[in-house]
């Protein structure tokens, strides 16, 4: 079976010493690192945008895998190409009528394309994308803010998407994960864990990420 793949999400981060902050998780065994990228209107936060993830491209050695949680997807996602991102998942509840569009920018300018459901939102909004996807990103919380607790019931739709597309390289999970929350998401078929304070709040990050990778 592959490897399970861990994503330390850079919102748990100090901002003010992001290059260090991420070459502790890259030398603790991650080799993704997952960047949340928030508007104020799809999500009631703001966070960082596209010269971040360039600054980032030129300082660190990781596959960028950024996180939009923003409306309008497809008019922001040529900035995030640029930049260099590696992996670009959007929201199904903000691509709307522009989702094929979304999903052809990404995977002709050769990276992974990721499409993102909310914990309310049903698989059946994403089935006809799932073939043509890298990663379905599962959320395990409402997206917004680190630190919240893990929806067991947001979980449960990672079996009815492995059923659906077994082949689909990516099942990632975000929001409340830890090893044992890992470990349900596992169980139901995920395999690619984004953490935030599990892994940047940690006392010993190469324990963190380790747990995780071996769940
Ligand atoms: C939430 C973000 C997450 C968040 C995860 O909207 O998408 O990536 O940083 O943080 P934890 O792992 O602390 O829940
Ligand atoms: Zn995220």
């Amino acid at each position: 079976m592959a490897e399970n793949i861990v994503s330390p999400s850079i919102l748990s981060a100090d901002f003010a010493n992001l290059e260090d902050e991420i070459k502790s998780v890259t030398l603790s065994g991650a080799k993704w690192v997952h960047i949340d990228v928030m508007d104020g209107h799809f999500v009631p936060n703001i966070t960082i945008g596209a010269p971040v993830v360039k600054s980032l491209k030129k300082a660190v050695n990781a596959i960028l895998d950024v996180h939009l949680m923003i409306e309008n997807p497809d008019k922001y996602i040529p900035d995030f190409i640029q930049a260099g991102s590696d992996v670009i998942t959007f929201h199904i509840e903000a691509s709307r009528a522009k989702t094929n569009l979304c999903i052809d920018m990404i995977k002709e300018a050769g990276l992974l394309a990721g499409i993102s459901i909310k914990p309310k939102t049903k698989v059946s909004e994403i089935v006809p994308y799932l073939d043509k996807v890298d990663m379905v990103l599962v959320m395990t919380v409402e997206p917004g803010f680190s630190g919240q607790i893990f929806m067991p019931k947001a979980a449960s739709k990672i079996a009815e998407i492995k059923k659906l597309a077994p082949n689909l390289k990516y099942i990632q999970v975000d929001g409340g994960i830890n090893d044992k929350t890992a470990k349900t998401c596992k169980n139901l078929g995920a395999n690619c864990f984004v953490c935030g304070n599990y892994v940047f709040k940690s006392d010993n990050r190469k324990l963190a990420v380790k747990s995780i990778l071996d769940v």
